[in-house]
């Protein structure tokens, strides 16, 4: 549908919709996808394992800077492993949702992951679909396509509930989307859009229309 490398980065909150997006994004354009989110998700079950009494910010991101982290970037069935231990599953349990901001608010582990990412982009010759919440801003700028994807609380607070059926509580669900959201915005903007980035509020539309104006936008 797009000929030429395409770098696309899609920026939002939990419950925008832009895992849907970005992974049926990358498979209908036959890209790499990576979900920076579970990156720092691995991170942190890592830390959560080897620090249960918690750790200082330097520990965290010595921890982070020695850990092998491993991510495929199929959007059939993208697995991480951090250390050679599989967390794929595990890193969607509410107890790595609710301390993902710690990991994800340390400017060095921040740093490194984001060297991380960069690679992995360079690695596919930006043929690749990223998705998180500095991508458009931090991490790829220069971005072929950058989108800021939006929903109504409400819609985030029923697809996150969906997403996670019998994992967690109601009362989980809105405290991971609306509380997490409010935490990681303290180390930099993911609420607004920068220039050049265009917004698309996906409270009414279908993954396939979402997908449909991406690819407009890279004509
Ligand atoms: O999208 P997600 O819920 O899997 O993201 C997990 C956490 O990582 C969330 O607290 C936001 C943070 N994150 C980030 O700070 N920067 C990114 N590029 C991606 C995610």
């Amino acid at each position: 549908e797009v000929s030429g490398a395409r770098l696309f980065a899609i920026d939002g909150p939990s419950g925008s919709g832009k895992s849907t997006t970005a992974k049926l994004l990358a498979t209908r354009l036959g890209l790499g996808y990576l979900d920076t989110g579970a990156m720092y998700r691995a991170a942190t079950s890592e830390y959560l394992l080897r620090c249960p009494d918690g750790a200082s910010q330097d520990e965290v991101a010595r921890l982070v800077d020695e850990a092998r982290l491993e991510c495929q970037t199929s959007p059939d069935e993208p697995r991480f492993s951090i250390n050679g231990r599989d967390v794929t599953d595990e890193i969607r349990e509410p107890r790595i949702s609710a301390a993902v901001s710690e990991v994800a608010t340390n400017r060095e582990v921040r740093r490194l992951l984001t060297a991380k990412m960069r690679d992995i982009i360079a690695a596919h010759e930006r043929r690749i679909v990223v998705e998180g919440r500095d991508i458009t801003t931090v991490v790829a700028p220069d971005a072929d396509v950058r989108v800021l994807l939006i929903a109504d609380p409400e819609a985030r607070v029923a697809r996150r509930a969906a997403e996670v059926a019998g994992k967690a509580t109601d009362a989980e669900v809105t405290d991971q989307v609306l509380r997490r959201d409010r935490d990681d915005s303290t180390v930099s903007n993911f609420t607004d859009a920068a220039e050049g980035v265009v917004v698309i509020d996906s409270t009414f539309l279908s993954p396939d229309e979402v997908v449909d104006r991406i690819i407009a936008l890279a004509d």
